[in-house]
């Protein structure tokens, strides 16, 4: 070929938060005498571990065909652009939506694509009022992220970053632009509480990650070895979905009771079997009933860790109360003891999760959690069963 050809890709953060990644690529392309500019911003889900598609961004197919409308209305309004033009987001591609920190949509779409040059690029903006009951909770997600980059270090504000754009048709979605660094969520921060699950995986342990996927909270499950190691796919699902494994010991033996060998191997026996199925170790250990002492904090080979809200789920069995419980002692900061392998509990679940996020909480693991404390294999964190009380 004898003519020109140059094609240029630039990404740029666009969105972040504990959750969504968003990077924005302008894509510019030369052929001889005609050039073109193109966006599309792809959002990557970081509990799925995979990019979310623009479609999965709304709840239904009626919504998504309900955006598509607005999009195609706000183009047709659009100065320069006629009524016959090419009309609306192609459901083939990503489409360039982001949202500005008022939590507006904005939909790119670039030069010589939907209009004539001339017209240059082309944002079309919708109501975030309009928007939003459109969404799908990984929509919200990314609306959360675009408004709000949450997590990040403090860091001098770059000249792109400032002035939040108020004027319909001429915002730039690289507003919301950060940089990526440190940990996702800062509990120094913001309020954070992680929810435990011990005992398991049990038979409803599958119905209880779907409702943590659904409201993208991360837990941990302290896992016993005679049913981890008939559930070494609900334990690979764990960790593909960013929960955090612990060791609950292989018979769920009171440990202060045993000799040293017999507590490494109640607790090694289990390291093995989440190898196995995870391709790593247990990265914490929380001994049943939290009984510990000298040779148990030895042998944990990760930091030993109690709760300080017990739901007492396993004494209760009523989703109802396991709920109010929750609700009424959790606290920044708090772990809190529940039981995957009672169905009343994992019934709980979602109103815990709806409750605690209601009242400001992000779901983190054990490790998230202490993270500023630096924790210390052997060191034991929470206050474990209160005194006097009869413990599971
Ligand atoms: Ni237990």
């Amino acid at each position: 070929m004898g003519s020109a050809q140059e094609l240029s890709i630039d990404p740029e953060l666009t969105g972040s938060s504990r959750t969504m990644l968003g990077i924005r690529f302008s894509i510019s392309t030369v052929v001889g005498n005609e050039s073109s500019k193109e966006y599309l911003t792809q959002w990557f889900d970081l509990g799925a571990g995979r990019l979310r598609g623009t479609q999965e961004l709304f709840a239904d197919a009626a919504a998504w065909q309900n955006f598509v409308g607005l999009v195609g209305d706000g183009l047709h309004g659009f100065p320069g652009i006629g009524a016959g033009s090419a009309s609306t987001v192609d459901p083939q591609k990503p489409a360039s939506l982001n949202f500005d920190s008022a939590g507006d949509a904005l939909v790119e779409f670039g030069e010589n694509t939907v209009a004539a040059s001339s017209a240059g690029n082309v944002v079309i903006k919708l109501s975030g009022t309009v928007v939003t009951p459109l969404l799908s909770v990984s929509g919200q997600q990314v609306r959360d992220a675009g408004m709000r980059p949450t997590g990040l270090p403090a860091r001098q504000p770059s000249p792109s970053s400032s002035a939040p754009d108020s004027n319909s048709g001429t915002g730039d979605p690289a507003d919301g632009a950060h940089d990526i660094d440190g940990p996702d969520v800062d509990c120094r921060k913001v309020k954070c509480v992680a929810l435990t699950f011990d005992d398991g995986p049990g038979p409803k342990t599958g119905q209880l990650l779907d409702a943590l996927k659904q409201a993208d909270a991360a837990a941990t499950f302290f896992v016993v070895g005679t049913n981890a190691e008939v559930r070494p796919k609900v334990l690979a699902r764990m960790v593909a979905e960013g929960h955090e494994i612990g060791n609950h010991t292989w018979n769920h033996r009171v440990l202060t009771s045993l000799a040293p060998d017999r507590v490494a191997k109640e607790i090694g026996s289990v390291t093995e079997v989440v190898e196995d199925a995870t391709g790593s170790a247990p990265t914490l250990m929380r001994p049943p009933y939290g009984a510990t002492n000298t040779t148990v904090k030895k042998a944990a080979g990760a930091p030993v860790i109690l709760w300080d809200v017990d739901t007492l789920d396993w004494k209760v069995r009523d989703a109802k109360r396991v709920v109010s419980n929750a609700l009424r002692d959790t606290r920044p900061g708090s772990i809190v003891l529940m039981h995957d392998i009672h169905s009343s509990t994992v019934e709980a679940v979602p109103a815990i999760l709806k409750g605690l996020r209601a009242k400001g909480y992000h779901f983190v693991t054990v490790s998230e959690l202490l993270a500023p404390s630096n924790p210390r294999d052997g060191a034991v964190y929470g206050r474990g069963p209160a005194p006097g009380k009869a413990k599971r």
